[in-house]
């Protein structure tokens, strides 16, 4: 799995005896030598940072479901007395709820740097389709979660969802009915959602180990995208990385602890609260911050199908993503123009997503008869957000001049005065 020759040696009989048998110590041996690029900055502490929030959302949730009961009569009734009653629930519940908010936040950071640093492209393809696999899975497990607590949101996100559904031509209906296990939102789509809840955190874990491992066999990618060439270019994973990584999962702890202890409601929303009534729609409904710039994009189109086709689309792209950009250059540090389209595409994500949590008839500005409602702000930045992949990165790959990189990593680092032994391979 660890895709660079073994150093590991058994010292002692016992470990001979299982060496020979289940080489498990020399895997975790050769994880930990794992020869790392050199010139990993602290973007490249995310997959490690999102790790631990898998666990926590695994290990919390296992916990939970010891407490919750998946029935429309008690549902709601029963997180709130996890809340009040069961030992440590009070911290339990937020935990698991904010360890969402966190999770999605950690895989932004973990997709922005791989988008910048163009880790997607030859010979990491798979490596970030699998990653695209379990950020489509996240995104459904977060959607079944936060149907369990039955507040008002749970039920109006769900009814709204699995709406969705039925706008599919010719089976929509019949879809519709069988996700739901019913005509409506009800108890039965309360407990298939709670076992698929369950299950899919694991079918999360199961990729998230083909992704390592995918990742061990290509190798790491780096700030300047150039391939490590000598065992200078490279440091072992521990003690170096283990270390940056540690430092890197404190800091993001910290703003973790803040949230759960100082702000624990304030990413989710006050609806909630409100034990789920068929017969009142709420004012607004509006999903988790995590799905806004989605939703903005189902938004943007007066047709219902096609707003769907379009959501559907901008995560489809990103599975196509290593074939749409047609630049050899990695690393946007030596794309000096594809940088900036970069960073304008960034900006109309965070647009998307303030477009989704705003009524689209209200306005951004308004001068005099004159202004920008979040209606067509969105249909803007959703015509950005499909040209930066369907066009912008297909055409500037074979029009941009890049600038030189550096012949190695280690010159990288050290500058010309760094002794680079010959190549090693
Ligand atoms: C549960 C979620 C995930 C976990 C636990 C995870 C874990 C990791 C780990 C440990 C690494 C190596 C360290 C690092 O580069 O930060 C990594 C690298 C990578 N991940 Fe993920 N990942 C997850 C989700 C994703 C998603 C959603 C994507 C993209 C859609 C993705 C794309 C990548 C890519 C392209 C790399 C290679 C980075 C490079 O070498 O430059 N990952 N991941």
């Amino acid at each position: 799995m660890s895709g660079h020759p073994s150093t590991y040696e058994p010292k002692y009989a016992a470990e001979k005896w299982l060496d020979q048998r289940l080489p498990i110590i020399r895997m975790g041996a050769d994880f930990m030598t794992f020869p790392s690029p050199r010139n990993l900055n602290y973007w490249w502490t995310f997959g490690g940072i999102l790790t631990l929030c898998l666990m926590t959302q695994i290990l919390s949730g296992i916990i939970l479901a010891m407490h919750y009961v998946p029935n429309v009569d008690m549902a709601f009734e029963s997180v709130q007395r996890i809340k009040r009653d069961v030992p440590f629930g009070w911290m339990l519940q937020p935990l698991h709820a904010v360890g969402a908010s966190m999770f999605f936040l950690a895989v932004y950071m973990h997709m922005f740097r791989a988008l910048y640093y163009g880790s997607y492209k030859a010979p990491r393809e798979l490596l970030w389709i699998i990653g695209c696999l379990i950020y489509l899975i996240m995104m459904a497990t977060a959607f079944l979660g936060y149907t369990l607590p039955w507040g008002q949101m749970s039920f109006w996100g769900a009814t709204v969802i699995t709406g969705f559904f039925g706008a599919v031509p010719f089976v929509g209906e019949t879809l519709q009915q069988w996700l739901l296990g019913g005509y409506a939102v009800n108890n039965a789509t309360l407990n298939r959602f709670f076992a698929l809840h369950y299950l899919l955190p694991f079918v999360i874990a199961a990729l998230v180990g083909l992704h390592v491992w995918a990742l061990h066999h290509v190798g790491q990618n780096n700030p300047i995208g150039v391939t490590p060439k000598t065992k200078s270019d490279t440091l072992s994973f521990h003690p170096f990385y283990t270390i940056k990584d540690a430092f890197a999962l404190v800091v993001f702890l910290l703003i973790f602890a803040f949230f759960l202890f100082y702000l624990p409601d304030s990413l989710g929303h006050a609806d909630n609260y409100i034990e789920a009534n068929a017969l009142q729609t709420p004012a607004h409904i509006v999903p988790e911050w995590y799905f806004l710039p989605f939703y903005a994009i189902l938004r943007a189109v007066p047709d219902k199908l096609l707003g769907i086709l379009l959501m559907i689309g901008a995560i489809v792209v990103l599975f196509i993503l290593p074939w749409l950009d047609s630049s050899k250059v990695r690393s946007m540090r030596f794309r000096p123009v594809a940088k900036w389209f970069f960073l304008i595409f960034l900006v109309f994500c965070f647009l998307l997503g303030w477009c989704g949590a705003e009524t689209p008839d209200n306005y951004v500005f308004k001068l005099g008869d004159v202004g920008l409602t979040f209606y067509r702000l969105s249909q803007i930045s959703t015509i950005y957000y499909f040209a930066y992949f369907l066009i912008i990165l297909p055409i500037l790959g074979l029009v941009e001049k890049p600038l030189i990189r550096p012949e190695s990593i280690t010159k990288s680092v050290l500058g010309s005065k760094a002794h680079v032994p010959a190549a090693a391979e």
